[in-house]
């Protein structure tokens, strides 16, 4: 018989915030280590009296963390404790790792490790009952259901299950070479008491039809590919062996929005990225889902495709076999900590070293060995299986579902391990290792399988031990997002290869072998040599100037002053960073000559204090502020919404992004470029390019970018930035900042480098394919205005004919304008009937069209040359005209 549950009312819920009366809290570790030896406590009798582990004292978080204000989770209180490991937003968080393991095998809700891939939906409380999912594709009978019919209709069980996000570890892979993924600590996997349906129960009234075999699951937030989907076996999901359930509660409370508040999936034994929270959608397929998320994240591919292979061949991402499902085997420490010291001189004759292990698909952990002799020799740990005391209780009542195991032979949570080890024996090595293995005899490798998602990192977890005078220092091989530490850090920054089988130590004299491919590309670096200047964050703010702004990249702090009149991108970009971390803008548009060059303006190094500061410290826009009547901002990235998307050509698109209300202009001055930043949707690494836009910039509540795509061909790759936005859903935010850029045309001759003004009479304007988009928005300015007397001669190089962008207003503005206007085409494969120019833009046909001599004596003003193109074409243009007579004052590169 079913048991009945109503959906929790909104005091309900409250209530079920705290935890139940008859919970004890965790206990104290009760072990023999130093600094956790407190004696037993009351809770503690208390929690050695409880027949099962019941979840920790929970403090949910009642304030919004300022770092959320201004992002879309504005709304979402947060536990301040947890690392946030890609910037503010979206929130991919793991606890420190002895707070986690602290909280002892259940952790609370606000501890529990997050990996949302975009912004938390939000659900109000009142709406929790009729949250709608329903059950479709394959089946005899589609099911709509809302949370409330979940509850009345089906019988509710309670399970305990460990999450583990696929990337836990992933810092370690990043460090000896870098993986398309962020920096997971070993701290992305927690343990909740699940609650809710089991998902064959739900699937069986829908009845699959023949020929059925994958469930697909879809979430409510909307990413830049879509909504967060992926799919199951349905064979698996059919199996109440594997426990996936669809829960609405997590250790008796209702689900924390960050955890898929009202509804999610939960899949035991398998990686955290099948199970689907904020659950709308059942599909039951014939083929795996074919979400983007599915595909491109979530991937094991051979260690042998490099981030390029896998970027340029789409092959390696739709092979089911490079999937993963099941965990592999794990296993970390967590005592010693890192940076622990442990003193040789006092009365523990043994120190405990203690962590966590767990195994994929169901699999009990059945040994885990430490070793101080680097694998010579083993000794078993104990291993605690908190889980097994839930089963031993037989069926009962827990956190509002049945506690239903004692039948079922797989294990889905995580277990502890802990072994004394004399303090002497410590004192002897240089490092402790710990391995498990689980009862298929899976047992953790020696080595990193090095892969380019860097996802189910699972080596020997190795601390290393430093003798410091009377103590011991422990090191573990990394700290999670950018935060500096670890072994790893250590000995590659000493110069030793992480990859040569012996943790980038030279063992027994033997010199470390360069292994090509496995360390990351030596990158050039932006550092005055032995500068050890520190600077605070008080000394970084003050320089927030346009007379002597400072800024940081990777942490370092540069003083722009000296290149603001030289900046080829205008004194205004460097002004606009000041005070600023600009690290993703700076390293995604500047080329390895400049990162040189920027040697020379480095003053200092930001301070600890400082970075930490600087962590996610972008400026944003407060979203609670009036809408402001321009768009651009050139401090803060604001968001545009890609509203329509019209093709041109094969391989030019026209994406038309919506402002943020109707009356809003750009705030764009002609000539000038705005920069474009898309986040990888896998990475969260971001892509930033500029771009000019080609709509008027005064249009009000749009504007329009010119995008040539360039896709990628066996040959080469294309382009990153321009196949992202052709895979933008309508409907999508991108982010846009400036305007950027050192040329600006003011009208009637008027044009401004670097502020400084200078009147011209004519506009000589060379460019090469996607290079028009400047030059248009001065091109199209000038023919507009009546007024304006400039002459444009237009010299415009492509390959094919239906290569040249806007040719329909380009030739319609010159025939309105023949008097001031000059319009002339050259293309390097022109049809046989093409009467324009043929040859590409070099000195033949530059000394035969815009020599000099041919704009001698045009008027009072000057000439002024505006070129735009790739950088080969600017390079051959720049020194053709220079032998035609120009001279650099003449010329202007966008
Ligand atoms: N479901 C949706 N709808 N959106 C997401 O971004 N992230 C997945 C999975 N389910 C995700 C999702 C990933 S990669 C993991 S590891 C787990 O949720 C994390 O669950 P948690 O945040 O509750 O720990």
């Amino acid at each position: 018989m079913a048991t009945v549950v109503v959906a929790p009312t909104r005091e309900e819920t409250r209530q079920l915030r705290r935890v139940p009366d008859d919970l004890p809290p965790t206990p104290p570790d009760s072990d023999t280590n130093s600094d956790t030896e407190k004696g037993e406590t009351e809770d503690a009798q208390r929690y050695v009296d409880a027949e099962v582990p019941l979840p920790p004292p929970t403090h949910p978080p009642t304030e919004v963390l300022e770092p959320d204000k201004k992002t879309p989770d504005n709304w979402l209180p947060r536990d301040p404790r947890l690392i946030r490991l890609t910037g503010v937003h979206p929130f991919n968080t793991e606890a420190p790792l002895s707070d986690l393991y602290n909280e002892g095998f259940l952790t609370s809700p606000e501890l529990f490790y997050v990996r949302n891939h975009g912004a938390v939906p939000q659900v109000r409380d009142e709406d929790i009952p009729d949250w709608e999912f329903s059950i479709e594709g394959l089946v005899e009978h589609p099911i709509k259901l809302t949370l409330r019919d979940l509850l009345e209709q089906y019988e509710q069980k309670t399970y305990p299950i460990t999450l583990v996000c696929a990337g836990n570890r992933r810092k370690e892979q990043n460090v000896v070479r870098k993986t398309k993924g962020f920096s997971w600590g070993a701290a992305g996997v927690s343990t909740a008491l699940f609650t809710g349906v089991v998902l064959g129960d739900l699937l069986k009234k829908a009845k699959p039809k023949r020929g059925a075999r994958y469930v697909c699951m879809e979430g409510a937030d909307k990413l830049p590919n879509g909504y967060y989907g992926t799919s199951v076996k349905l064979n698996w999901a059919l199996d109440p062996n594997r426990g996936m359930m669809l829960a609405h509660r997590m250790n008796g409370e209702m689900l924390r929005p960050d955890h898929g508040k009202p509804l999610r999936a939960v899949i035991p034994g398998q990686i955290g990225g099948r199970s689907v929270k904020w659950l709308k959608k059942l599909i039951i397929t014939a083929e795996p889902s074919d979400n983007w998320y599915h595909i491109y994240d979530n991937r094991v591919l051979p260690t042998t495709v490099s981030p390029e292979e896998s970027a340029n061949n789409p092959k390696w991402w739709i092979d089911e076999r490079y999937a993963i499902y099941d965990l592999s085997t794990n296993s970390v420490t967590a005592y010693p900590a890192h940076e622990e010291q442990l003193c040789l001189v006092g009365p523990q004759p043994n120190y405990r070293v203690k962590g966590y292990a767990y195994g994929g698909g169901g699999r009990r952990i059945t040994r885990v060995e430490i070793t101080l002799d680097k694998g010579k020799t083993w000794r078993l740990a104990t291993i605690d299986y908190a889980e097994d005391r839930y089963r031993e209780q037989g069926p009962r009542q827990m956190c509002g579902g049945e506690l239903d195991m004692e039948w079922r032979e797989s294990r889905f949570c995580w277990c502890f391990w802990n072994l004394d080890i004399p303090v002497s024996e410590l004192a002897e090595a240089s490092d402790i290792f710990v391995r498990a293995m689980d009862e298929s005899m899976n047992v953790q490798p020696r080595d990193m399988y090095w892969s380019v998602l860097g996802m189910m990192n699972n080596p020997w977890f190795r601390v290393t031990i430093a003798k410091e005078g009377d103590y011991l220092r422990f090191e573990h091989p990394t700290q999670p997002a950018l935060m500096p530490g670890g072994w790893m850090e250590r000995v590659k920054k000493a110069g030793g290869n992480l990859a040569n089988g012996f943790w980038g130590e030279k063992i027994g004299g033997a010199e470390a072998v360069e292994e090509p491919g496995m360390e990351g590309a030596k990158e050039v670096s932006m550092t005055k040599e032995g500068l050890k200047q520190l600077i605070t964050i008080d000394e970084l703010r003050k320089h927030d100037t346009e007379e002597k702004p400072w800024f940081v990249v990777n942490g370092e702090v540069y003083d722009g002053t000296p290149f603001l009149e030289r900046h080829p991108g205008g004194a205004q970009s460097i002004v606009s960073a000041a005070g600023l971390d600009t690290t993703d803008e700076f390293m995604a548009i500047h080329s390895e000559t400049a990162k040189v060059m920027m040697r020379d303006y480095h003053i200092g190094s930001l301070d600890e204090e400082g970075r930490a500061a600087l962590v996610g410290n972008e400026v944003q826009p407060d979203p609670h502020s009036e809408p402001t009547p321009i768009f651009l901002d050139s401090r803060a990235w604001k968001k545009g919404i890609l509203h329509a998307k019209t093709t041109n050509s094969w391989d030019t698109k026209t994406f038309t992004f919506k402002l943020e209300h109707d009356q809003q202009t750009l705030g764009l001055p002609t000539g000038q470029h705005i920069m474009i930043r898309l986040r990888d949707p896998v990475t969260r690494e971001a892509i930033i390019r500029s771009y000019t836009p080609i709509s008027e910039t005064g249009k009000p509540g749009y504007m329009d970018v010119l995008v040539k795509i360039y896709f990628d061909t066996h040959e080469r790759k294309g382009g990153k930035m321009s196949q992202a936005m052709d895979q933008l859903p309508i409907g999508h935010f991108v982010d846009f900042k400036g305007p950027i850029g050192k040329f600006e045309y003011r009208g009637r001759g008027i044009c401004s480098v670097n502020g400084k003004e200078r009147k011209v009479n004519t506009l000589l304007m060379i460019c090469g394919g996607s290079g028009i988009t400047p030059i248009y928005q001065v091109f199209r300015a000038i023919m507009q205005d009546q007024q304006d007397e400039t002459k444009c001669v237009l010299l415009n190089g492509n390959r094919l004919l239906e290569d040249i962008l806007c040719k329909a207003d380009l030739d319609a503005f010159a025939r309105d304008n023949a008097e001031k206007c000059k319009l002339m085409y050259t293309l390097t494969k022109a049809p046989e009937d093409w009467a324009g120019l043929r040859g590409r833009i070099a000195a033949p046909l530059l000394r035969e069209h815009t020599s000099r001599e041919l704009f001698g004596g045009e008027g009072e003003g000057g000439v002024m040359v505006l070129i735009c193109g790739p950088e080969a074409l600017e390079k051959s243009v720049h020194g053709a005209l220079l032998e035609i007579g120009w001279g650099d004052e003449d010329m202007l590169f966008f």
